[in-house]
This record gives structure tokens, C-alpha cells and sequence, in this order.
């Protein structure tokens, strides 16, 4: 049965997070009505407490000077270690396993240049095809910077011929034939553009029985799905926090590090002065001694303002709680999935069926010309409905359980069908 208005407008009656809708700012349009923001996958809606943070932030600025360093409200100093609890009950990770620095794929070079050591016929590296451009740059040119040829050293493992994603079998297929000529295995959480969520314990299982470093994307995993990352034994993981963790546009980063690699001290790392044991920093001595923990990765001082809004939303991560948000998430996206099933003969769901392969997101493929799903997207927008596009076909769409409501999910189903019937 296609559900109803009254139906969805019901599970919003009852959802014990819907009081969180108003912790957010919701984006409107030109006369001040509420847009319908399905694009959490992309940037994340500010937290209201977000501006009191930043505001805070300046002003300890204007009143302190240098002395915030030590004297603001919550001093700049040991700024990272404010966001250290949020991530690791995210990340499913130790405290010392974490630290919110710089960006996703400059974390993501810092951490290539610890584990990936090529050794004689183990020099390889294996992402999916397709991977994101930004992460593909990153492992070519990591590559390239050892003096290997990413024409041959950069294995890019395809989906079947006809189908849209890579299965778990497929990548422990790749790793029993070729693991022992691959170092590093970069894995994503969840893909950027299909929207499937990889069993990760099984590809991290793999890719050590291989011999291989595993090490993981999780730009569209952490804040979507529960993650358990100490306990799913990876490497090193690396993330944005402007997706599904609301830290804003350009908001730092983050590492994960597991502790046996931290214990073990990796044999290269590349340092600066914010990584040096906080103790004995400002001796500004010519030796490195590491801080404890993830934190030795860190290279420069954190960018105060670009923390702060992480700081806001993390809180509200820890409030609303990860079991309870992905129960909500199933729920949403499962509507979602439901409300679209009337339209399968135009719109094409490239997203895994199966609710534990998959996210907030669904990705859908508008049947027809390419041009058709452009314009539908751009029509979409016309209505008020905020989603994105990704080359070469793909609309994604994301109710995220924080702010988005049952509501919102049918009546962007109602749009699509008017948009659809306008676009034939
Ligand atoms: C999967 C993935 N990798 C890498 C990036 C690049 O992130 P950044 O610009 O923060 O380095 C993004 C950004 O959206 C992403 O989604």
C-alpha cells in the first residue's frame, strides 16, 4: 500500500527525536517558507548552538587577543581535545584512537604516508572504481610520490558488468588473488554515489588475512551509520565533519589511528609542532617527542573557527544517540524507498535494497535521457526541494534523522511524481 500524509504525519507524532528538528536551522527560500532539505549527505544544517559557539569563539578573540590561547572559555590550546569524546562515541573508538584535525584528504596523505610502506613485490594499493575523485588523486599521486606507476600500481575494482555495486565477495575474491601485491586496501563506509554501506569488519578481516593495511573513507559513514571502528580492527580511518556530523562548510577533519598501530609507533610519520607532547611543546626543542594517541598526527595549531560548530553538533549527536538515529534513518529511508515504489518505471533506486547495506541516502537514476534527470533535479529545486547530482546520472536524496521529518519524505515523492509528469 503507497502510505499516506496522515500516516507519515502520525510517525512524526511519534518520533522521540523529532524534538531535534529545532536544534537546526532549517534553509527557506525567498519568502521565508521552509525549503525541503534532503541533502544532509552533502553539508549538514547548521546547529543552532552553533552560532553561540563561534560567537564565543570571537569574542574570547576580541576580549583576549593571545591570551585565549590559554584564557578563552574553552582555550585554544587543547582545542581538539573538546571534540575528542563526540568522535570516539561515533567512530565506535578509544579516545586516544581520535583527533579532529585539518581535512578529509589531507588526513588521508598524513595517514598513506605512515602505512603505506611498498616493499618489494607488495607495493599495490586497492580502491573501488569510481572512487572519489579527491581520494583517487590522493592514492595515485601517494603512489607516484614512491616512484610507482599508478597505471599499474592502483588496482580499481569494478561492479560486474551491468550491476551498480562492488559486493564484500567480490573485494575478498580480489584479496585471495592479488593480496599479496597490494599494500594498502582504501575502503569507503559508505559510497559517495550509489549510497551502499560496506560491511567493514568483513572487509577489514579480508584485507589483514591478506596481509594488506586496511585503512577507511568514512566521509559518508560517520554520523550516517553506527560504526564499531576499534573493534572492526581497521588501520587508520579518515573523515570530513561537514556531511551527516553538521560541523559546517570547510569544518575540520578527522583521523582515527587503531591503538595497536599507535602502540606499535609507526616507522614514518609526518610531524609538526601541534603533534609534539602538548607538556613540552612550547620548549620548542629541535627533538619530536610524540603526544599521546592520534593526536601525534596532528601537524598545526586547529582552526578554532572551523571547530567550533563541530562542537555544537557532536552534543547533539550524544543527546539524540546513534542507535536511536539509525533506527530512525531505517525508517525514513525505507519510507522513502516505499513512496518511490509507483514510480519504478521512470526512477531506477541504484542503492542496495537491503537496509543494512545502506544509509540515509538513496540514489536514484531518472529512466530516460541523461538530460531528463538534470532537469528534474533543476525542477526539483524550482519546488523547493534541495538534493544533489553526481556524475553521470545519479540524483541523491537523504532524509537524515536529526531534522528531517516522515512528512518531508512523501512530499518530496509527490513532487518528484509532478516533476516526472511536467518532464516526460
Ligand atoms: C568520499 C569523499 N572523499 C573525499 C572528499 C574530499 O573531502 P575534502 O575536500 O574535505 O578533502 C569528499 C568530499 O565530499 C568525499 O565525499
Amino acid at each position: 500500500m503507497i502510505p499516506t500524509l496522515d500516516y507519515a504525519r502520525a510517525r512524526d507524532q511519534a518520533d522521540v527525536l523529532r524534538p531535534f528538528r529545532e536544534r537546526f536551522a532549517i534553509p527557506t527560500d525567498s519568502s521565508g517558507a521552509e525549503l525541503l532539505y534532503l541533502c544532509g549527505h552533502s553539508l549538514g544544517l547548521m546547529p543552532l548552538n552553533a552560532r553561540h559557539i563561534v560567537e564565543q569563539e570571537l569574542d574570547d578573540w576580541a576580549r583576549l587577543g593571545v591570551l585565549g590561547h590559554e584564557h578563552a572559555t574553552r582555550p585554544w590550546i587543547p582545542y581538539h581535545r573538546n571534540l575528542t569524546a563526540g568522535l570516539a562515541y561515533l567512530c565506535g573508538a578509544q579516545a586516544d584512537e581520535v583527533v579532529a584535525m585539518s581535512s578529509l584528504t589531507v588526513n588521508l596523505h598524513l595517514m598513506l604516508a605512515s602505512f603505506f610502506k611498498p616493499d618489494g613485490r607488495r607495493r599495490k594499493i586497492l580502491i573501488e572504481s569510481g572512487a572519489f575523485s579527491s581520494d583517487r588523486h590522493a592514492v595515485a599521486s601517494q603512489l607516484a610520490w614512491h616512484g610507482l606507476d599508478p597505471a599499474s600500481d592502483l588496482i580499481e575494482l569494478s561492479p560486474p558488468a551491468g550491476a551498480e555495486v562492488v559486493s564484500e565477495a567480490a573485494i575478498e575474491a580480489c584479496l585471495e588473488q592479488q593480496g599479496d601485491e597490494i599494500a594498502v586496501v582504501l575502503w569507503p563506509g559508505v559510497q559517495f554515489r550509489t549510497g551502499q554501506a560496506f560491511d567493514l569488519p568483513r572487509i577489514v578481516y579480508a584485507a589483514h588475512r591478506a596481509g594488506c593495511v586496511a585503512g577507511l573513507d568514512l566521509a559518508h559513514s560517520i554520523g550516517n551509520m553506527p560504526l564499531a571502528l576499534h573493534a572492526t580492527d581497521a588501520d587508520f580511518a579518515v573523515w570530513c565533519s561537514y556531511k551527516y556530523l553538521n560541523g559546517g562548510p570547510g569544518a575540520i577533519g578527522g583521523c582515527f589511528v587503531h591503538e595497536r598501530n599507535i602502540k606499535a609507533a609507526p616507522a614514518s610519520r609526518l610531524h609538526g609542532w601541534w603533534g609534539h607532547d602538548a607538556t613540552t611543546r612550547f620548549r620548542m626543542e629541535p627533538r619530536f617527542e610524540a603526544e599521546t594517541g592520534a593526536a601525534a598526527w596532528q601537524i598545526s595549531n586547529p582552526p578554532i573557527l572551523s571547530a567550533a560548530p563541530l562542537l555544537a553538533a557532536l552534543k547533539l549527536f550524544q543527546q539524540a544517540r546513534m542507535e536511536r538515529l539509525r533506527e530512525k534513518s531505517l525508517a525514513l529511508t525505507a519510507l522513502l524507498e516505499e513512496a518511490l515504489r509507483p514510480l519504478e518505471r521512470q526512477v531506477q533506486i541504484i542503492t542496495p535494497r537491503e537496509p543494512a547495506r545502506r544509509g540515509c541516502q538513496l540514489s536514484l537514476r531518472i529512466l530516460g535521457a541523461r538530460q531528463r534527470g538534470r532537469q528534474v533535479l533543476e525542477r526539483l529545486a524550482g519546488l523547493g526541494v534541495i538534493c544533489d547530482w553526481r556524475e553521470p546520472d545519479v540524483i541523491r536524496v537523504a532524509p537524515i534523522p536529526l531534522y528531517n521529518r516522515f512528512e518531508e519524505v512523501l512530499v518530496f515523492a509527490e513532487r518528484l511524481t509532478q516533476v516526472l509528469q511536467e518532464i516526460p
